[in-house]
């Protein structure tokens, strides 16, 4: 539903950024130390600026690749605004665990269905009330090997109060490996997905958000074991001039910024009252 573009792009490029989906600003990092056989326990780290807008629009992820072949895939955040689905039962926010490719199997069939973006895959979703001001972990597991080598992976958002939630669970066939440890933290505004032809200059603004990513993480020895972060960024998306807002501007209205342990901030949309995005303290 949100990355259409991401498919064609898989097919047709093996340059880590040309996977990113179309104008997310984005931050690539690589986990130090990695296991003989590849990562089997990896997490990233949310935490959304209380003074972003509540509705939907904006898709806070982590993408991840495969240590055996050129596949991903991704984990992240979605905000709802008060009145999208599920608020009424206080849930206003999607949390999501999607992998692409041939030779992906749906295990929880309540919560995920067999395609990811359109394209082969298998997409897990899970209406989760979404605070923002408090830092949420999504952790990807491997949980299962059978004997064909078919690897079971499981999805887990975890909570400022270290209280864990199931997201969903896919298998990878043999063929897609472990983790490899390179992964990339983008920030979609999804709502110009679609609107490519029309020119930034007649883009509706794009309200403001920001979310902190925390410096990705591995554990070598499971969830539970001691956490190896991923050090300094080694490279970042490109900024763009895209809405209207931006273009009277003249400064991109998307913002990237880096605190001192190399992990970091984006913010979509301008604060509103300004004409520039500003970095939180
Ligand atoms: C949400 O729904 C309520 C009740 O239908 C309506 O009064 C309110 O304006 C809506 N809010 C937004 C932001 O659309
Ligand atoms: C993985 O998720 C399944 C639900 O699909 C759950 O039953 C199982 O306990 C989870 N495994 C681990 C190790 O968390």
């Amino acid at each position: 539903m949100l990355f259409n573009v991401l498919a064609s792009l898989l097919a047709t490029s093996t340059a880590v950024e040309a996977q990113y989906p179309g104008n997310a600003p984005s931050a690539s990092y690589t986990l130090p130390n990695k296991p003989a056989n590849g990562w089997e326990t990896v997490s990233s780290k949310f935490w959304f600026d209380p003074n972003s807008i509540r509705a939907s629009g904006y898709y806070a992820a982590a993408q991840w690749w495969f240590s055996d072949n050129t596949d991903v895939f991704y984990f992240g955040l979605q905000p709802m605004g008060k009145n999208d689905s599920m608020a009424n039962l206080g849930q206003n926010g999607l949390a999501i665990f999607s992998c692409f490719g041939k030779g992906v199997n749906v295990v929880d069939s309540e919560l995920c269905y067999g395609s990811a973006d359109g394209g082969d895959g298998v997409s897990c979703r899970l209406n989760v009330n979404l605070d923002f001001g408090h830092w949420y972990e999504i952790i990807a597991s491997l949980v299962d090997i059978d004997a064909t080598g078919r690897r079971t992976w499981n999805g887990t958002l975890v909570d400022d109060q270290g209280t864990p939630t199931h997201i969903g669970s896919w298998s990878t066939d043999p063929s897609f490996g472990a983790i490899k440890g390179d992964v990339a933290q983008w920030f979609e505004f999804y709502s110009f997905n679609g609107q490519e032809a029309i020119p930034y200059s007649q883009k509706e603004c794009q309200f403001y958000t920001s979310v902190h990513f925390g410096l990705p993480t591995g554990y070598p020895h499971g969830p539970s074991g001691p956490a190896v972060q991923a050090g300094p960024h080694t490279g970042v998306g490109k900024l763009i001039i895209g809405d209207k807002c931006a273009v009277a501007a003249n400064t991109p209205n998307q913002k990237e910024s880096f605190g001192a342990d190399g992990s970091v901030t984006i913010t979509g949309g301008f604060l509103p009252g300004s004409n520039d995005n500003v970095p939180l303290p």
